[in-house]
C-alpha cells in the first residue's frame, strides 16, 4: 500500500470513528469541515498548533520577520511594525520573551505556541543580532518564571 493510500485509509477512518462518537450531532457540514481540516493539518505536522523550529533564527525568520523584516528594522506599510534593531527596548531581556509571550498591543501572541526553550532562544536571538549586543542572554528557567498561567492556554 503506498504511503498516500494509507494516510487516506487513517483520515477515512478517523472521519468514520468521529462522525459515531458525535453527541449530539452537530450539523453535518460544520462536522466535516471540522474534521477535513484537523485531519488535513495533521498530515503536514504531528502538533499544527506548535512552531516545531528549535534555533532562535529559524523562529525569527519563521515568527517574526513577517512584521518586524528580516533586518530587524520593522516596517511601515499596511500596519506599522517597530524596528528591533537600534532600539533601547530590546536591552531589556524580560521585556522582549514577555512581549513574545504575551504579545503587546496590535502583536499576537506566542507564549502558548513555544516551549521556554525556544521563547529563549528567539529573545536571544533578537538581541544579538540586527546590531543589538547585550551580552546577557536569558535561560529557559528565566521564561518559565516570567510565564503567566494564561500563556499556555
Ligand atoms: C503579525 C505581526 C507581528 C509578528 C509576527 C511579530 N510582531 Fe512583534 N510587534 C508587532 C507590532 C504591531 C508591534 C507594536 C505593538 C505596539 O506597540 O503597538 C510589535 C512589537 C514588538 C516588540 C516591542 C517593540 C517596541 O519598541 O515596543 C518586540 C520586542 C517584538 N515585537 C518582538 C517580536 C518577536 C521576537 C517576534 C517573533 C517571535 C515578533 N515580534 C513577531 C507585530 C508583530
Amino acid at each position: 500500500m503506498t504511503k498516500r493510500r494509507i494516510l487516506a485509509c487513517i483520515a477515512l477512518t478517523l472521519m468514520a470513528t468521529g462522525a459515531r462518537t458525535q453527541e449530539p450531532p452537530a450539523p453535518a457540514e460544520d462536522t466535516a469541515a471540522a474534521q477535513d481540516t484537523g485531519t488535513l493539518l495533521q498530515r503536514f505536522s504531528d502538533d499544527p498548533d506548535r512552531f516545531t523550529q528549535t534555533d532562535g533564527e529559524a523562529l525569527y525568520r519563521t515568527t517574526c520577520q513577517a512584521c518586524h523584516m528580516e533586518d530587524g528594522r520593522g516596517d511601515a506599510g499596511a500596519g506599522a511594525h517597530p524596528p528591533l534593531a537600534d532600539n533601547p527596548k530590546v536591552a531589556s531581556k524580560h521585556f522582549v520573551a514577555g512581549v513574545v509571550m504575551t504579545g503587546y498591543h496590535g502583536m499576537p501572541r506566542f507564549g502558548h505556541q513555544m516551549s521556554d526553550d525556544q521563547v529563549a532562544e528567539v529573545t536571544n536571538y533578537v538581541r544579538s543580532s540586527f546590531g543589538n549586543d547585550h551580552s546577557d542572554p536569558i535561560t529557559p528557567d528565566e521564561v518559565a518564571d516570567l510565564r503567566a498561567p494564561e500563556d499556555n492556554d
